[in-house]
């Protein structure tokens, strides 16, 4: 995996003076420029929370809410949904190192804790194991010098947040800091 410092381009935390209301909007974080990417090597980063590894990955075909110029670009929240293992990414024709006779027909997530497996081209659709649902999308935008920012998470809520299967992406920014200038990648 290919880690990168992200860097905080703003944070609001809808605590207005007072500390005390609970953050209701997603910073926005630059986690990659296109030009570093290569197809299948996946970036890490942690968003919204400090504690809470994403990922970030070209896959090299045209993916389900993929960016970029070939739609290919999708990032996901990389703590599994069935009971919050982190996964890991699996190229094609690959095999997970818990799993040699399992062999990746599509760029996908594999979780080694029980075998839940996610579609990297159908927006982390379950494609076998336990897992209940998809692992949340995180929403990303490009800018015209090939920044990619980290803006936001799609439902349902990432493990461990809110009700299981629960909509309400406010309860993401929950439970911990949320990334910052320099919290945001891992090195
Ligand atoms: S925690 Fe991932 S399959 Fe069980």
């Amino acid at each position: 995996m290919v880690g990168v410092a992200a860097m905080a381009k703003s944070v609001t935390n809808g605590a207005a003076g007072g500390g005390a209301a609970a953050p209701t909007t997603f910073p926005k974080i630059l986690i990659a420029n296109i030009s570093s990417l290569k197809d299948n090597v996946p970036v890490t980063f942690n968003y919204p929370l400090q504690n809470e590894p994403s990922l970030l990955v070209k896959v090299g075909q045209t993916a389900e809410g993929g960016i970029g110029p070939n739609n290919d670009i999708v990032a996901f929240s990389n703590i599994c949904q069935h009971l919050g293992c982190i996964y890991g990414f699996q190229a094609p024709g690959t095999s997970p190192p818990c799993n040699s006779s399992y062999v990746a027909k599509q760029p996908m997530g594999y979780c080694c804790c029980h075998g839940s497996q996610y579609d990297f081209l159908e927006g982390a659709k379950v494609i076998g194991g336990p897992a209940p649902r998809p692992v949340p999308m995180v929403k990303l935008e490009l800018d015209s010098s090939g920044n990619i920012y980290a803006i936001g998470m799609d439902p349902p809520v990432i493990y461990g947040h809110g009700s299981p299967g629960s909509t309400d992406v406010t309860t993401d920014l929950q439970g911990g800091t949320l990334v910052t200038a320099t919290s945001g990648g891992q090195a």
